[in-house]
């Protein structure tokens, strides 16, 4: 059963653009390497990995393949691997990478490259519950605020906070399962930013393993500037 895993580096990163002089965030450097490439080290550590899709923004394609060539000889990765130009939202990515995986992929993990700093253990959780017959599973962390629900300037009310997880990736889907929701998102009109709400539209189980503190995502110029003080001569 072939694993593979698409990582999502389409976004525009608009939120980060004055931070970030207009490059994609994904594009900043950690490391002497792009943010998006220490997923790449971080999954090729996995045996059970097959290969990489990777989503680029349209305009920065062949930047990127070329990019990724690289980085491939520089790094010796040795997996296959795709590029694909991703699409307007999320999901529109994720089903871009979906149609560029081989036919004996089995099993996916969707990821937002966002997010550099997950771990190798925690994909081997995600794959471990897949083993145990799980066909969706995503990593969940307790939420620590106290989380209320808003309309405008007012609360509607208080969430019971034990009852809540903050949801991160990789997510590890069976890949039928996934084609299965993103085509009926696509005949629905359905949006979601994360691939688990599209499966659990679809009525089907989603398993959660426990994420990570440290798997955090890099969308403010604040989470940046956090980046920055810690590993400031690595970032530039
Ligand atoms: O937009 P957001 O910050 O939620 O993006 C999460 C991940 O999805 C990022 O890694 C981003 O590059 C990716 N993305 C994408 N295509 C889009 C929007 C976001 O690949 N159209």
């Amino acid at each position: 059963m072939s694993t593979w895993c698409i990582l999502l580096a389409a976004g525009s990163g608009t939120r980060l653009q004055a931070a970030t002089a207009g490059r994609p965030k994904q594009f900043l450097e950690l490391d002497g390497r792009p943010l998006y490439w220490r997923s790449a080290l971080t999954l090729r550590t996995l045996p059970e990995l097959a290969g990489l899709v990777f989503v680029a923004p349209a305009a920065h394609l062949p930047a990127m393949e070329e990019e990724i060539r690289r980085l491939w000889v520089q790094d010796a990765l040795n997996l296959p691997w795709r590029i694909v130009a991703g699409g307007a939202r999320r999901q529109d990515s994720v089903r871009h990478g979906l149609h560029a995986l081989p036919d004996t992929c089995a099993r996916v993990l969707i990821h937002d490259s966002a997010r550099p700093f997950a771990s190798a253990a925690l994909v081997r959780r995600l794959l471990e519950a897949m083993d145990r017959g799980a066909a969706a599973v995503i990593p969940a962390i307790a939420v620590t605020d106290t989380v209320k629900e808003v309309e405008q300037h007012t609360v509607l009310r208080t969430l019971d906070r034990s009852r809540l997880r903050a949801v991160q990736t990789p997510q590890a889907f069976a890949l039928p399962l996934l084609r299965q929701a993103h085509a009926r998102a696509e005949a629905e009109g359905w949006e979601a930013t994360d691939d688990a709400s599209l499966v659990e539209a679809l009525g089907e189980a989603v398993v959660i393993v426990p994420g990570e503190e440290t798997n955090m995502k890099i969308t403010t110029p604040q989470d940046l500037e956090l980046l920055r003080q810690q590993t400031s001569p690595l970032l530039s």
